[in-house]
């Protein structure tokens, strides 16, 4: 086999301890670059996978959000260097299909890394005895090394602190994402943020970076309103029941950031006639929610979806990177703890929990 030796957590199936294992990695082909991980956050996403709420294949180094200093440059790859600081994008765009024509790299419908690199022709990873191992979403960031497609692979300024990098990679470019791209709030305008986890809290930072006058943020615990009070709400209450007062009757926009249909219809509920709901939590597959279509169409309620905030990951990854560096992010209150690769199954109970905004992994 004579594969460089590396490390990864392995998701074998739903509902099962993530396990660290050796794996052999392939040299990176045509396009492709060979990626040493400086850090990866803990995103709730991996958790829908883990408890099987989405359905994945297993045998897959899981992980999606991370940072990573380019080690080797396949044939044929432009515009980066060995020793570039990159966040890696879950969603490497194909630029053939309809959605990528039309400048929408984030509904690619064929990204690189499609199927977790599990394809015969797209498998990199394999345990010691040859059995072949994806990586989640084309780049598997909780593996130590990884080769990944050239245009997953986004250079940031070289001085973004590694933990801050790994959560531009999904958390914080979904949150603000939203927020700026998706709904579009405007200067002067009110925004709720229903759920402040590493999402909703960048959602918050999102909103007051385009001048939103009110911001309300809504959470079950104590400890994250808290978190948005320092990423800069007016208010954070527990109860939805304030929203209506704080937000002078209804908010222009508001934003679920968790994924449970009971908060997507109080969304619906909170934001004004006119206003607009912008939904980035994500359910269990196959779940519906409800609403009054009678009250939605007579008050011109607008209900939009969000997929990676609607970014493009090689415009917005740098200009976030930038922003944080001019202070004018405040992504370190993200960081409630580094952690090793050992400790990953733990920060999926915190995620459960509700216990804490985002735990990342340092190599
Ligand atoms: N659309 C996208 O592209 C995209 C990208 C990344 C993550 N996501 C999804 O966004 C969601 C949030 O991700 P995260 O990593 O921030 O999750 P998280 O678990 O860190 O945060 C969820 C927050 O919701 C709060 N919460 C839970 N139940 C609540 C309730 N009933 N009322 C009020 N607050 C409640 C929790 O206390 C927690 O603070 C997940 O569903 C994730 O899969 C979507
Ligand atoms: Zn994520
Ligand atoms: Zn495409």
């Amino acid at each position: 086999m004579g594969g460089l030796e590396t490390r990864g957590l392995v998701f074998t199936g739903p509902r099962r301890r993530l396990e660290i294992e050796g794996l052999e990695l392939d040299p990176p082909g045509e396009g492709e670059v060979l990626v040493r991980m400086l850090a990866s956050g803990v995103c709730h996403s991996d958790l829908h996978v883990v408890d099987g709420e989405w359905e994945r294949p297993s045998d897959v180094v899981l992980g999606h959000e991370g940072a990573a200093i380019v080690e080797a440059l396949g044939p044929g790859v432009q515009g980066l260097r060995e020793n570039d600081l990159v966040v890696l994008a879950w969603t490497a765009p194909c630029e053939a299909c309809r959605a990528c024509r039309r400048n929408q790299p984030w509904l690619c419908t064929q990204p690189l890394g499609d199927g977790h690199r599990l394809k015969e022709e797209d498998v990199r990873l394999r345990r010691p005895d040859g059995t072949p191992i994806g990586a989640y979403s084309g780049i598997g960031t909780f593996g130590e090394r990884q080769v990944v497609a050239a245009s997953a692979a986004i250079p940031v300024d070289p001085n973004t602190p590694p933990e801050i990098a790994a959560l531009i990679g999904c958390g914080v470019t979904t949150g603000i994402g939203a927020v700026v791209n998706t709904a579009g709030v405007r200067a002067g305008e009110s925004v709720v943020v229903i759920g402040l986890g590493g999402v909703g809290l960048s959602a918050v930072m999102g909103a007051t970076l385009a001048e939103a006058r009110t911001i309300v943020a809504l959470d079950t615990n104590q400890a994250k309103l808290e978190l948005a009070r320092q990423a800069g709400v007016t208010d954070a209450t527990t109860d939805p029941a304030e929203v209506d007062a704080l937000t002078d009757g209804g908010a222009d926009h508001v934003i679920e950031a968790i994924g449970l249909t009971s908060t997507v219809e109080m969304a619906i509920d909170l934001v004004r006639p006119g206003g607009t709901v912008t939904l980035v939590g994500m359910t269990p597959q196959g779940e519906r929610a409800s609403f009054d279509v009678y009250r939605l169409v007579e008050e011109g309620k607008q209900i939009r979806g969000s997929n990676y905030g609607s970014a493009t990951p090689a415009v917005d990854f740098p200009r976030i990177a930038r922003l944080y560096a001019d202070g004018r992010l405040p992504l370190d209150l993200l960081v409630t703890e580094t952690i090793g690769l050992e400790d990953v199954n733990r920060a999926l109970g915190a995620l459960r929990r509700g216990d804490g905004a985002r735990r990342v992994v340092v190599y």
